[in-house]
């Protein structure tokens, strides 16, 4: 017998489902214990009826198949009282019972034990003999842990549906986030190029618009000086033919820088002494004072020296722009080493390794949050028709972009503004960390 158990217990592991569970049970554990049949009922859902779903001996000549499974409902019969109270039962004679069914076999005592699975009542192992009193407490104790290690299996089992369940939806839901992922990434390219078809929509009617101004007084200006038949004001209508002209090519000057298709020929340069250089005619030009705070030891950069002139120029008239109470922009330099670990505090297209930065800052009036995305866009201005063409900032990063670097600007309103622009060191330049 305890091999027959021991047996059983080795086999579990290897059977696949429930069904075969049942069958295994019947015909080879309880056929092999001493007992003459087996019917092993599984219980429903709802827990209110059994149906048979297994069986060995003379009951079931048809091997692996239940022709008109038997259905009992809880509660009744034998086998429906043990699944109700979940309490094995033993008759010793059936023909003095009334809860007996009759079955096809004459039969005189039965033992039925119920399978408890987790607080359910999964069904039940009965078996029957012909002969009065043929069930005692070893039966009991057989059946009892065959009935044990059946749900020890059937829990296994369940949680293993359980967990293909599990996988199966995530599955489900993986495939459903690619479809998802595609869809989103679609909608994202075409939300890009109609935002890129507006850019280049508003960037080309703003430039014909600004063209066509400066067109219209060269035109004027020509026709006028045709007109006049002794040339009266012939010299200020040339002059602002030249200053048109002059305003036009300016501007696409800009434009080409901004687009980073200048010509630059870049030079190593000792940024300080073209700061100094710049500062020295500017406040000469302009008498406003520039203060300066510039780090020692500066590495050398590579760059255009007029299109960094330029670059100051820009943002120096911004500066003062933004203090028309007077006040005097700060331009600081040092030397940064920028490495991955430290990469929050730079702008994001920057890779690591060795920048001079030179910073521009004033205590203006500083830049609304919702124009800092702005800032930098081709012919954005906050500035009156007449005095801002909003081509400066988007020339600077053109320039930067074009050498390496790049700007960033941080402002609060009211607050001033300050512009940072990197420059990368010239390779080779002699190096020690700041
Ligand atoms: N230092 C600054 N302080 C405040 N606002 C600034 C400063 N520099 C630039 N701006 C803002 O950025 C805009 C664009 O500047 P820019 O490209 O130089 O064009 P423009 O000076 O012709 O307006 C300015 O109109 C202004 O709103
Ligand atoms: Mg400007």
């Amino acid at each position: 017998m305890l091999r027959t158990l021991n047996t059983f217990a080795v086999d579990l592991m290897s059977i696949p489902s429930e069904e075969d569970l049942f069958w295994y049970v019947a015909q080879n554990v309880v056929g092999k214990l001493g007992f003459q049949d087996c019917v092993i009922y599984r219980a429903n859902e709802a827990q209110t009826e059994l149906t048979q779903a297994a069986a060995w001996g003379e009951k079931n000549p048809y091997a692996r198949n239940i022709i008109n499974p038997l259905i009992i409902p809880f509660g009744r019969g034998i086998t429906g009282q043990v699944a109700q109270s979940r309490k094995p039962i033993i008759v010793d004679d059936l023909l003095g019972d009334a809860n007996y069914i009759a079955d096809t076999q004459p039969a005189r005592s039965e033992i039925c034990v119920p399978l408890t699975c987790s607080g359910r009542v999964a069904g039940v192992i009965d078996s029957e003999h012909p002969d009065i009193g043929a069930f005692g407490d070893a039966e009991l104790e057989i059946l009892s842990t065959v009935a044990a290690m059946m749900c020890a299996k059937l829990e296994l089992l369940a949680e293993t549906r359980r967990s293909q369940e599990r996988y199966e939806e995530l599955v489900t839901a993986h495939s459903q986030l690619t479809v998802e992922t595609k869809s989103r990434k679609a909608l994202e390219a075409k939300l890009f190029e109609s935002r890129k078809m507006e850019v280049i929509g508003r960037l080309t009617g703003s430039f014909a618009h600004e063209f066509n101004n400066l067109l219209t007084v060269i035109s004027g200006n020509v026709e006028l000086m045709e007109l006049e038949e002794q040339n009266v004001g012939a010299d200020d209508m040339l002059q602002g033919v030249k200053l048109a002209s002059k305003r036009g090519a300016q501007l696409i000057q800009d434009l080409l820088a901004f687009a980073q298709r200048t010509r630059l020929t870049p030079k190593d340069l000792a940024l300080n002494d073209h700061v100094l250089a710049f500062s020295t005619s500017f406040e000469q030009s302009l008498s406003r004072p520039i203060s300066l705070d510039l780090a020692e030891e500066l590495w050398p950069v590579s760059v255009d020296p007029m299109a960094l002139e330029n670059v100051l120029l820009a943002l120096v008239m911004n500066s003062i722009e933004a203090m028309p109470d007077g006040g005097s922009p700060k331009i600081l330099t040092e030397n940064i080493f920028h490495t991955l670990s430290e990469s929050h505090r730079y702008p994001s297209e920057l890779i690591p390794g060795r920048y001079v930065r030179l910073s521009v800052c004033d205590q203006g009036g500083g830049i609304a949050d919702a124009h800092l995305a702005q800032i930098f866009d081709p012919f954005f201005t906050t500035k009156p028709v007449g005095q801002g063409t909003g081509m400066g900032l988007s020339m600077v990063l053109g320039v930067m972009r074009q050498s390496g670097g790049t700007i960033v600007a941080h402002s609060e309103q009211g607050e001033g503004a300050t512009f940072e622009l990197y420059f990368p060191a010239a390779p080779g330049a002699g190096f020690q960390r700041p």
